[in-house]
């Protein structure tokens, strides 16, 4: 049986990525500090081993196992974490990235890296293409240390092309079951809000546009990426691409919760102080990925709303 390795595996969708895995027929070591992840995402299974680590101290341990591939997901996640502790975000996204990249060019390990949209910054692009300028805002605004972190990552990964077989998927917004709302994920703050009946809070003017792919859609693609050969040493934009406007996204949650939540628009300066900056659009252009697998329709929103709502209900019950 082959041995793969998901750092981040106790995380949202390191936890679904693992499940996946799992039915596929892999044993699986799971590397995660819980920082954000929680153990019992792991699943209890004969075939799956949880080290409760940072990969920087797991590195420490020298490991002696090879891996048949690795998913590195672990990254401190979440625009509250990384504006209230961007030092942090820049020394876990990066040097934990950079060490456990050199131990895997090692041993030529096939390698997903999970990057982001955010790299793509303030860009211009309508939609988003891989191909894409990254165009971002000033250092003194802390929010843009998380792309920065994510985007010298990617710069690791393809210095070392020449030992270390990898790809680098940026996903766009992922929902799901098993979010959580308390750094600042947009979809999980309003379930929780509506299911609570306390205002849901839109920060900006709501007029912003995203897209939200459900994580159940999109983990079964990741190890067909990996183990496409044409995909080795590219970005490949991962998600959905229909736009909803984050005002119309709390009109759906009340809606389909059946919430007396009343709809508060709060301006950035307000939540994130003065300077934060958005961007209006954040749309991927998900041609490179449909080229290289098929990639499955995703989901309705109604129906990831709900199966949030009924986790988040799940998770305060323990
Ligand atoms: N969820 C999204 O919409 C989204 C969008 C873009 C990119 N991503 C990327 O996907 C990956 C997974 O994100 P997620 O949404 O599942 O977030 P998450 O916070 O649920 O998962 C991150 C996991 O990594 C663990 N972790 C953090 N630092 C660690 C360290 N130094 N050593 C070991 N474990 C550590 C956390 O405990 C957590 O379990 C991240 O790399 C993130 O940047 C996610």
């Amino acid at each position: 049986m082959s041995r793969v390795l998901v750092t981040g595996g106790a995380g949202f969708i390191g936890s679904h990525l693992v499940e996946h895995l799992l039915v596929q027929g892999h044993s699986i070591l799971v590397v995660d500090d819980l920082s954000t992840g929680l153990e019992h995402q792991v699943p209890v299974h004969p075939e799956v081993e949880l080290v409760c680590s940072t990969v920087d101290q797991w590195l420490a341990d020298e490991p002696s196992e090879s891996f048949f591939e690795a998913y590195h997901l672990a990254a401190a996640v979440g625009v509250r974490k990384v504006v209230e502790d961007p030092f942090g975000t820049i020394i876990n996204n990066v040097v934990e990235t950079a060490g456990l990249l050199q131990f895997l060019a090692k041993s030529s390990t096939p390698t997903l890296l999970a990057s982001t949209s955010e790299v793509y910054g303030v860009g211009h692009g309508r939609p988003f293409r891989e191909s894409d300028d990254s165009v971002y805002g000033p250092t003194t605004v802390a929010r843009w240390s998380y792309a920065h972190s994510k985007a010298v990552d990617e710069h690791l990964a393809f210095a070392l092309e020449e030992t270390l077989p990898s790809v680098v998927i940026r996903f766009f917004n992922t929902v799901g079951p098993r979010q959580r709302g308390d750094w600042g994920m947009v979809l999980p703050r309003f379930v929780q809000a509506a299911m609570a009946n306390t205002p849901i809070e839109v920060h900006g003017n709501g007029m912003q546009k995203r897209c939200f792919a459900d994580v159940r859609d999109i983990v079964g693609a990741l190890p067909r990426i990996l183990h496409t050969p044409n995909a080795r040493g590219l970005p490949v934009n991962v998600g959905h691409d229909e736009p909803i406007s984050i005002l119309e996204l709390a009109e759906l949650v009340r809606k389909v919760l059946n919430s007396d939540s009343p709809i508060r628009i709060v301006p950035y300066k307000e939540v994130w102080g003065r300077g934060f900056q958005d961007l209006q659009e954040r749309i991927p252009d998900l041609a490179r990925a449909r080229n290289l697998v098929s990639l499955p329709p995703s989901r309705p929103l109604a129906e990831t709303i709900r199966d949030l709502a009924e986790s988040i209900r799940t998770e305060d019950s323990l």
